[in-house]
């Protein structure tokens, strides 16, 4: 079965960090989410992608090509305009089989496949949608079941007030092609807004099936820090590149560390940092490859992409800093997120 992988939106939550960059390609544990989300699909034995971009396509394309280096096949659909989650499943459909798997590609997760598409094809449904189930589900699209799991009603983004239950779409969906003709070529369309209430009034059979294990959309500043605190504390696993020093400090390759260096976990730093001495790192600390951090600084609650420099004494609380920024001495940064208009993607 194929992958289509929605990674096309602008994310707009996640900005400043992705004014120039496609939010699923947003480091997670110092490496892009979507690489780490191939690689989870691949050992759920899906090797055949489709990814449907349009916000910096030229990126993920660089990064993954045609994905021999992971050893899968990935195509690209392009949207030349925003075509909705819809829009973009339909621009994708020459590449498409008869039933096929959608997953909004900023979904960190690790959820089992195999389930969902048991389930789907027990069901005989023309989509079943991967539940999850959430506190506030306002954020989110949220669905009525009856006792055999169909939905009958799937509302997006409703107050807290009107939504029917705390069951949500976890943007993983096991679709036939056929869904596909509910949907105009070329326009922008939703398919939380506009193709699942449809379906459902057409009286097509739209079913919800609660998935297994870790799942947190990362698309708000929030969100994205809580997938790293969870990473930290295992609540999930990505491979962390370099070595466990002790319980709870990962330390890559080549990293130089000064004398005097403190580190409270959980901390993961890249390969080839440098930390001057002195300095406290974490809790709750993620510097990317190649960064170079002064003498005295503190740096707690804060991710770091590659290749940023931090002068000496500047301390860091809660902040999320874009690839190769520098930050002067002696400031102190508290919740700041920072990016570089020019930053790129490789080291
Ligand atoms: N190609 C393409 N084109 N991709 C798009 C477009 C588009 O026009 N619009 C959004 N996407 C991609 C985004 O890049 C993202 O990976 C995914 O589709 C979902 O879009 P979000 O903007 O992140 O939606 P959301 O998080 O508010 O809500 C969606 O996900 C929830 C689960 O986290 C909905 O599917 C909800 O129903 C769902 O509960
Ligand atoms: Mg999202």
């Amino acid at each position: 079965m194929k992958a289509l992988l929605l990674a096309g939106g602008l994310g707009t939550r996640l900005r400043p960090l992705t004014e120039n960059l496609p939010k699923p390609m947003a480091l997670i544990g110092n490496r892009p989410w979507l690489e780490h989300l191939i690689l989870h699909l691949k050992s759920e034995g899906i090797a055949d992608f489709v990814i449907a971009v349009k916000h910096y396509p030229e990126m993920i394309r660089d990064y993954l090509g045609d994905g021999t280096s992971l050893g899968v096949r990935i195509q690209y659909a392009v949207e030349e305009t925003l075509l909705g989650t819809a829009g973009a499943i339909k621009n994708a459909q020459e590449f498409l089989d008869d039933r096929f798997l959608v997953v909004n590609a900023d979904i960190v997760h690790q959820v089992a496949i195999q389930p969902l598409l048991d389930f789907h094809l027990e069901h005989g449904g023309a989509v079943t949608i991967g539940l999850t189930e959430v506190k506030d589900p306002s954020q989110y699209g949220v669905v009525e079941q009856d006792p055999f799991g169909q939905i009958v009603r799937f509302v997006e983004k409703p107050s807290k007030e009107e939504a029917p239950s705390n069951r949500i779409n976890a943007g993983i969906y096991v679709m036939e092609k056929t869904v596909l003709e509910w949907i105009p070529k070329g326009e922008e369309v939703s398919i939380e807004r506009e193709t699942f209430p449809l379906l459902i009034e057409k009286g097509m059979r739209v079913y919800g099936k609660v998935i297994d294990g870790y799942w947190l959309d990362m698309g708000t500043k929030e969100r994205y820090r809580k997938v790293h605190w969870d990473l930290l504390e295992r609540k999930f696993r990505l491979p962390l590149g370099g070595k466990e020093e002790e319980n709870g400090i990962w330390i890559g390759e080549n990293t130089k560390i000064g004398s005097g260096v403190l580190f409270v976990p959980p901390v993961l730093i890249g390969n080839r940092v440098k930390i001057g001495d002195r300095s406290v790192i974490g809790p709750y600390a993620v510097i990317g490859d190649h960064c170079e951090i002064g003498q005295n600084v503190r740096c707690s609650e804060t991710i770091m992409w590659n290749r940023c420099r931090v002068h000496n004494a500047t301390q860091l609380k809660n902040c999320i800093f874009g690839y190769d920024l520098e930050l002067g001495s002696k400031h102190i940064l508290y919740e700041a997120v920072m990016n570089r208009w020019a930053g790129g993607l490789q080291g």
